[in-house]
């Protein structure tokens, strides 16, 4: 027996699906028109019957090969009507037993000569027509999907909703802990600077006496703390700008200032640094070029970091400092290009080398020092005045970074006043008040300050600040 399959009877829309059904089942297999429309006929009034028999129905639909029959067992789970419309039709029509809690009537019919060809692919496409959901099946389906869709996508509207409610709060507690971090750092300058001036100082002076004592091996040794001072005073520095900048404690001093003289001050600075790797430097700058107003500190800094990459990471080589005019976002700007015929900077890393503590090469650290807070420090400066610092750079030829800044910087904080530094009256007693809440540096200041020949009153807090110099004068306050 060859099984093509079960035609569900679930509602009224049954009986047209059944007969549709056995209809084509009896033309593919060769019956002549009256007979298939008789068989479809009979077929569809025994399924509005079965719909009667209070239970689950179905017609299982077989082909008997030899001899050649078509077999349906018209099936309930209810009581077995009478079906009076199968009665004479069929050869054969016998109960079946109860199977799977289903009785059963099995009406079998002679298939007409020639028997069909019974090949794979027959059979395949009478069980796909036995078997295929009605109109009506479908539409039911595709409402029960879509159901089940709406039901899918308001569950996951939910769970993105909930995804992101808690990556927001993650974000938000990321954030305060990164503001705390900031803040913290930023508040403790003080406290990380003094300690460090004071190793510095002292070392200084101990270094000093030890030179006019004669004592190298000692002014050898406190030369060494003091570089080493200096190293870690410079590295807290650069921490705390970033947490300052992070924290948006930074501000813009701006003022006045003329270009060539800066840069003039900073290319004196760094020669000791160009010589060292027997590097030379040639710098260029555009005669049209007077003044700015930036921050002078902060500019002289970021061209400094770029030099003095330009010198670490090139050897025997030619550095070349172009300053030049050029528009900045449609303002006059000008623009300040250090290149170098050093190791480079592989594509791969180029976008990172302005990330903070972020070196090249891990081998940089080793090979050449440094923490990787140079340029993130430069460029944020840069980007607080209206400006940025780019790069190109070949590995193995040199690399270009430039300086953009706007000529006319505007203010994004209140500038705070300039402090007046005391201008003492020729002759008049020099005096200085030192307020600092450190002992330490209450001392060493006041001990520098008496080496310069001045009289030096110091005060641990501002409330004692009421001090006045014997003439009736009081101090102006200058602040470090
Ligand atoms: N002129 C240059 N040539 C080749 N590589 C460079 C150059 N300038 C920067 N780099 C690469 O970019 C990295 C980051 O530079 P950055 O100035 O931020 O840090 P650093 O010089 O390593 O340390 P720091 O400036 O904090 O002392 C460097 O470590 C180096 O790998
Ligand atoms: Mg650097």
């Amino acid at each position: 027996m060859i099984s093509l399959g079960h035609i569900r009877i679930r509602d009224r829309s049954s009986v047209y699906d059944a007969r549709g059904k056995i209809r084509g089942l009896a033309d593919a297999l060769g019956y002549d028109r009256i007979v298939a429309t008789r068989l479809a006929t009979a077929v569809s009034e025994a399924v509005r019957e079965l719909l009667g028999s209070g239970g689950e129905a179905r017609i299982a639909v077989a082909l008997e090969p030899s001899p050649g029959r078509l077999v349906l067992d018209f099936q309930t789970r209810g009581a077995m009507p009478h079906l009076a419309a199968l009665a004479g039709f069929f050869d054969g029509l016998t109960q079946r037993p109860a199977q799977d809690g289903f009785a059963g009537l099995r009406g079998s019919l002679r298939l007409p000569a020639p028997a069909f060809e019974a090949t794979d692919a027959f059979i395949a496409e009478q069980r796909a027509r036995v078997t295929a959901l009605s109109r009506e099946e479908l539409i039911s389906e595709i409402q029960r999907k879509n159901r089940e869709l709406e039901q899918h996508s308001a569950a996951l509207e939910e769970t993105v909703a909930q995804r992101t409610e808690q990556l927001k709060r993650a974000m938000e507690a990321a954030e305060d802990a990164s503001r705390a971090k900031s803040g913290f750092l930023a508040n403790m300058s003080h406290e990380l600077r003094t300690p460090m001036n004071a190793i510095i100082g002292y070392s200084e002076m101990l270094m000093e006496d030890a030179e006019d004592e004669g004592n190298e091996e000692a002014a050898g040794d406190l030369k060494k703390i003091h570089a080493a001072g200096n190293h870690l005073l410079a590295l807290i520095n650069d921490v705390l700008d970033l947490s300052k900048i992070e924290a948006g404690r930074m501000d813009l001093y701006l003022e006045e200032f003329e270009i060539p003289a800066m840069v003039g001050e900073v290319v004196t600075t760094i020669d000791a640094l160009v010589k060292k790797n027997d590097n030379t430097l040639q710098v260029e700058v555009d005669p049209s070029l007077g003044g700015m107003r930036a921050d002078v500190t902060k500019v002289r800094q970021a061209l400094f970091n770029l030099l003095s990459n330009a010198a670490k990471f090139t050897h025997e080589g030619e550095i070349r400092l172009v300053v030049a005019a050029e528009a900045v976002e449609g303002a006059d700007g000008v623009r300040m290009a250090v290149s170098d015929s050093g190791i480079g900077i592989p594509p791969e890393k180029i976008d990172h080398v302005f990330e903070e503590f972020s070196q090249a090469d891990e081998t940089t650290t080793r090979d050449y020092g440094g923490t990787g807070l140079g340029l993130p420090i430069s460029r944020r400066f840069c980007q607080m005045m209206g400006g940025d610092i780019t790069v190109e750079s070949t590995v193995g030829q040199g690399s270009t970074f430039t300086i953009r800044l706007p000529l006319q910087v505007e203010s994004v904080a209140e500038p705070e006043q300039p402090v007046a530094a005391p201008h003492p009256e020729p002759d008049e007693e020099r005096v200085v008040l030192v307020v600092d809440d450190d002992p330490n540096a209450l001392d060493l200041l006041g001990r520098t300050l008496q080496v310069a020949g001045v009289r030096v009153v110091t005060a641990t807090g501002v409330r004692r600040w009421t001090w006045r110099a014997p003439c009736g004068r009081r101090p102006s306050p200058w602040t470090c």
